[in-house]
């Protein structure tokens, strides 16, 4: 007979295992970014606002070893030589250029993993799941900025080519497009936030929200619907921006999205590369408003029918490529309304993976915060200076994917794969 404490342990074994094999497969698609990838590219300063992927990959590196190797193993720092380089307020970010090569970083990586599985091995699960489950995200998300990054690198490699582009060759009178669809949310509470072992700081404390009826788009907005606004002079007019999204422009000078290429093969896709100050003017352009983040998380997690909050707008089960486009499976965005078996219980499409989308609400704590697990990872942020974004994209892993999922930016920031929906 088994009894019940060996019947828990064998279940935190199996835990364990699955949390260490999610490690290593989150590092598998970490380092496919930088197969044959030169030197060059991987010390290379994009933006102003972006460290090099060399900076991320070793920051990775650096962050597993300060927290389960120092703080927690109590071991020494093994590469004390890289800790102002790595920290994440070591040097500021135009410094961060001088880096080593590649096949050092990867020596780093690897020395350090191999500490870090065997203290997972020999580690109580209870005592640090919720930090393992942590450091999954971080990685997931350096692996993110890592991406976006290299098509920031793209962009800039092909954009004489990109400013010819610009032609309205495709322009077309403004037919009923299909997926200008809205759904209507009836009014009433649902469960926002996640107090689970896996989530991030910033998600908890759950909490009910109570919201009136409002109509929110079943798909983002699309490059099609973008367009209109850009024929319409939507970058010439004021009449669409707010003030700050006006100033923002003046300074920004900018005609077009980011990554925009005028190709009626991407009219379907979701608009990308936009500013939260492009998606604002463009809701007012066409009578609508962005949605604020609660709009957002029920829309697509709640379930009316049974009164529970899904983890997935699908349900509970862990996204697969059927559900959403994510993970790098495309290494591009794909049609809206590609993926029936992703909706929410509402029939909103897209809400996961293909692009983040930009909602109105500035990032805060919920009532009953609790920094986890240092202040600067989400607390220092909320100075409603960061807009928060909802949804995940083409490039997020799986372990940062989810209804709660909270990510946030300055209203400026362009280059993370973003898009957006609208509510009115
Ligand atoms: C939440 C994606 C804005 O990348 O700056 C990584 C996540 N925090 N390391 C970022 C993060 C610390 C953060 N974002
Ligand atoms: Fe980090």
């Amino acid at each position: 007979m088994i009894s019940e404490l060996s019947k828990s342990n064998l279940k935190n074994n199996s835990t364990k295992q699955s949390i260490i094999c999610a490690f290593i497969e989150c590092r598998a698609k970490t380092l496919e970014l930088f197969q044959d990838m030169d030197e060059a590219t991987f010390c290379l300063q994009a933006h102003p606002d972006f460290s090099p992927v060399g900076w991320h990959l070793g920051h990775i590196a650096y962050t597993e070893s300060l927290w389960i190797l120092e703080r927690n193993a109590g071991l020494p720092c093994l590469f004390p030589q890289y800790r102002q380089l790595y920290a994440a307020d070591g040097l500021p970010k135009n410094q961060r250029v001088k880096l080593p090569t590649f096949a050092e970083t990867r020596d780093y990586l690897d020395t350090i993993r191999d500490k870090v599985l065997y203290c997972i091995e020999r580690t109580d699960l209870k005592q640090q799941e919720r930090l393992w489950r942590f450091l999954l995200q971080h990685e997931s998300q350096h692996s993110e900025t890592i991406s976006f990054v290299l098509e920031l690198i793209r962009n800039q490699l092909s954009s004489d080519e990109k400013e010819n582009s610009w032609h309205f060759a495709y322009s077309s009178p403004l037919f009923s497009n299909p997926l200008n669809e809205m759904i209507q949310i009836p009014a009433g509470e649902f469960e926002m936030g996640n107090n689970s072992l896996d989530a991030l700081d910033n998600e908890g404390l759950a909490h009910k929200v109570y919201l009136d009826t409002y109509s929110i788009d079943r798909y983002p907005v699309t490059c099609k619907q973008y367009r209109v606004f850009m024929e319409a002079g939507g970058y010439k007019h004021h009449q669409w921006w707010s003030e700050a999204g006006w100033q923002w422009l003046q300074t920004q000078q900018v005609t077009q999205p980011l990554y925009w290429e005028d190709n009626p093969a991407w009219y379907n896709h979701p608009v990308w590369g936009v500013s939260y100050y492009e998606a604002e003017a463009y809701a007012k352009f066409v009578g609508k408003r962005l949605p604020t983040e609660a709009e957002w998380e029920k829309a697509v997690s709640w379930d009316e029918a049974s009164k529970s909050r899904r983890i997935y707008p699908w349900g509970d089960q862990i996204p697969t490529i059927e559900h959403c486009n994510h993970n790098n499976i495309h290494n591009q965005t794909t049609p809206v309304n590609a993926y029936s078996a992703g909706q929410s219980a509402y029939g909103l499409y897209d809400t996961l993976g293909n692009v983040w989308e930009w909602t109105a609400s500035w990032f805060d704590g919920y009532q009953g915060f609790e920094y986890y697990p240092y202040k600067g990872y989400s607390q220092v942020y909320f100075d409603n200076e960061h807009k928060v974004l909802k949804g995940g994209s083409w490039a997020t892993r799986p372990w940062a994917l989810r209804s709660s999922f909270r990510n946030w930016y300055h209203p400026g920031v362009r280059q993370m794969f973003a898009g957006f929906r609208c509510a009115t």
